[in-house]
């Protein structure tokens, strides 16, 4: 895996993506961010050695690398999932390399169902904590170069940066929600059932992604800071047919408060 990294982490310094100091991975109907992104340089995944390639709509599929806040950052424009079918090493390596070009910190977003009854769609949540009901990625043979057998994840999110971020949103008017996120496998969205089983078991809202990345990341000790914009609801009463079309859409339209979040806080790093 080590060796495979390198390699990777070599084309893509030769391609002029040097040191960058955070990571930035976004999630459904999230990828305009990257429009903020100055100076870029865009590499379609299918065109760097080892990367793996996403197969979902509204994940372009670009590693971008630019200014961001004043920073040298390196973005991912479209994200694997467990539900495509990529084993635990594919899902672990593009965080690994950004890791291995030199980022201290990683930035995540997700479209999320929300199950805490105090939620509206529309919300952006910070993520203070996960429940991942998806197999470990870290699962098979440890390298210890990367990190230990058994990773510490008393402190997955950062509160540091959680901090950060409740100023700047306050700073700036923008109302935002804390809570636990919990991933499952998808690709199904929820039965009735299976939503008000997640919110027993404490977790505030429910999505398919960014817990894999964290682990991955805190194996390496990468600090994490990462929210969910709740596009749907797990409440009973309030739950509507879902489809990754309304998911998208709700995103988009809480992605502008989401993006002046991200760079007041890259700026702040
Ligand atoms: N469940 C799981 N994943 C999701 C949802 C949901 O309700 N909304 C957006 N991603």
């Amino acid at each position: 895996m080590l060796e495979k990294i390198n390699e990777t982490v070599r084309f893509l310094k030769d391609a002029g993506m040097n040191n960058p100091e955070a990571g930035i991975i976004l999630g459904t109907g999230l990828g305009g961010l990257t429009a903020a992104v100055k100076n870029t340089i865009e590499i379609s995944y299918s065109d760097i050695p080892h990367f793996p390639v996403s197969t979902v709509d509204g994940h372009a599929g670009r590693l971008i690398y630019g200014d961001f806040a004043g920073r040298k950052v390196v973005a991912m424009k479209g994200r694997f999932h467990y539900y495509e079918g990529y084993n635990a090493d594919k899902l672990a390596f593009p965080v690994r390399v950004m890791k291995y070009l030199g980022i201290r910190y990683l930035f995540l977003s997700n479209a999320a169902g929300g199950v805490n009854p105090l939620f509206r769609v529309g919300d952006i949540m910070i993520i203070t904590d996960h429940i991942n009901l998806l197999p470990n990625p870290l699962i098979g043979p440890n390298d210890e170069r990367i990190g230990p057998r058994f990773p510490d994840m008393s402190e997955a999110y950062d509160k540091t940066l959680i901090g950060k971020a409740l100023r700047i949103a306050e700073k700036h008017g923008i109302m935002v929600q804390k809570g636990v996120y919990l991933a499952t496998t998808g690709p199904t969205f929820e039965t009735p059932s299976e939503y008000r089983y997640f919110r027993t078991i404490g977790a505030d809202a429910v999505g398919m992604s960014t817990a894999s990345e964290v682990i991955i990341a805190r194996h390496m000790r990468l600090p994490c800071f990462a929210v969910s914009i709740i596009t749907d609801l797990g409440v009973e009463g309030k739950i509507e047919y879902t489809t990754h079309e309304m998911v998208q859409r709700e995103a988009e339209k809480a992605e502008a408060r989401m993006t002046t979040i991200m760079t007041d806080l890259v700026a702040e790093i």
